[in-house]
């Protein structure tokens, strides 16, 4: 069985960080929240703790973790070397959804890195997460706390729903924030590449060090993806998701076409598109693309307690968050429909 604490409880709070931190220093692994999503965490120095994350997520081999620390200190013991642009973009976003690729020193398990010579590191923005990295004391590295392939978990139940009986602990700490997964930046070159899009944004990094690349792997789809992880198929519901590009009158008949079809359709869609569909099944994202981002993989997670046969969802602008929705919904769906 899974132990689950519950960090509503504030008298608690301490002994049950102390508890979680102490299940983790044995080898075990114990689920927990962070600014972006839930990660499934275990210590990265232990290699036989490291393997029961695999196993529990049914996760490959060759997909690397992120180490996750809470100094910018505990990163550095890590890495062989630090450019002076990841100074520059962890004194603006670290603690945050960030995670720098680096050159590994060796001081976490060869299957963290999955054999590579570099490492993800990231120090996350949520006051769990750093509580119990302090109390453990050691990096530790978590992958999201989903089973591999399906949407990540942004609540505590999601996470059960996925992993109860598979992981020994859970803290729940509520909802998380972000609802997407930290950007993933390559900081081995010159230049910094961007692997993943994630919680800081493209401009945002260039904000602070000017020229930013994105791997051409992950906008074409063609090529292979740098972060290995991207190469899945990923964060996929259990019916098929087809992606909407047009205008909302477009979008109806899609619907009813399909409704024709004797397709039972769940639409996901921005509370603004919602008001303009005239459809009983829709899950509203919300207003802002910060909102759409947060309730994405909820949304994609609602229609599996529905009985729909294809779930729609609109298409968005891809500045912004909106290229980390975009590559989510492309990795998750099945066809773009125009
Ligand atoms: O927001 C997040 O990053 C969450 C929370 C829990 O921190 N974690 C997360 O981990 O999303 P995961 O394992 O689901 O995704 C890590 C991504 C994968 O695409 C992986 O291939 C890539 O980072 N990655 C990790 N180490 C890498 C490395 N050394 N080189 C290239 N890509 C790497
Ligand atoms: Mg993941």
């Amino acid at each position: 069985t899974t132990k689950r604490w519950n960090m509503n409880d504030i008298d608690k709070n301490q002994d049950y960080i102390k508890e979680a931190a102490a299940v983790l220093r044995s080898g075990q692994t114990v689920a927990f929240p962070t600014e972006t999503v839930y990660g499934l965490g275990a210590d990265a120095t232990n290699s036989q703790a490291v393997s029961n994350i695999f196993q529990a997520k049914g996760r490959p081999g060759d997909n690397p973790l992120i180490a996750h620390v809470a100094t910018k200190e505990q990163l550095q013991r890590l890495v062989t070397f630090v450019p002076a642009y990841v100074d520059k973009l962890i004194a603006h976003f670290s603690p945050g959804p960030l995670t720098f690729i680096l050159p590994s020193n060796g001081t976490c398990a060869s299957n963290v890195t999955a054999g590579l010579d570099t490492i993800g590191v990231r120090i996350p923005n949520h006051p769990i997460a750093l509580q119990l990295l302090k109390e453990v004391d050691t990096p530790i590295a978590a992958p999201s706390a989903n089973i591999s392939g399906k949407p990540s978990p942004t609540t505590a139940d999601h996470v059960f729903e996925d992993l109860e009986g598979r992981i020994a602990g859970l803290v729940d700490g509520g909802p998380t924030g972000v609802g997407l997964e930290s950007t993933v930046i390559d900081c081995t070159q010159e230049i910094p590449v961007i692997l993943r899009p994630g919680g800081v944004t493209k401009e945002n990094l260039e904000s602070v060090v000017g020229h930013v690349m994105v791997d051409p792997g992950i906008i074409d789809g063609e090529g292979k993806p740098k972060a290995p992880g991207l190469k899945y198929k990923h964060y996929a519901p259990e019916v098929p998701l087809w992606i909407f590009e047009g205008d909302s009158n477009g979008f109806q008949k899609l619907i009813e076409k399909e409704q024709q079809n004797n397709h039972r359709v769940g639409v996901l869609c921005s509370n603004q598109s919602a008001i303009q569909l005239s459809h009983d099944n829709i899950y509203q994202l919300g207003d802002s693309m910060e909102e759409i981002a947060s309730s994405l993989y909820d949304g994609l997670r609602y229609f599996k307690q529905q009985a729909v046969d294809i779930i729609i969802c609109e298409s968005f602008p891809e500045t912004g968050m909106g290229q980390a929705i975009m590559n989510r919904l492309r990795k998750a769906s099945d066809s773009t429909i125009k």
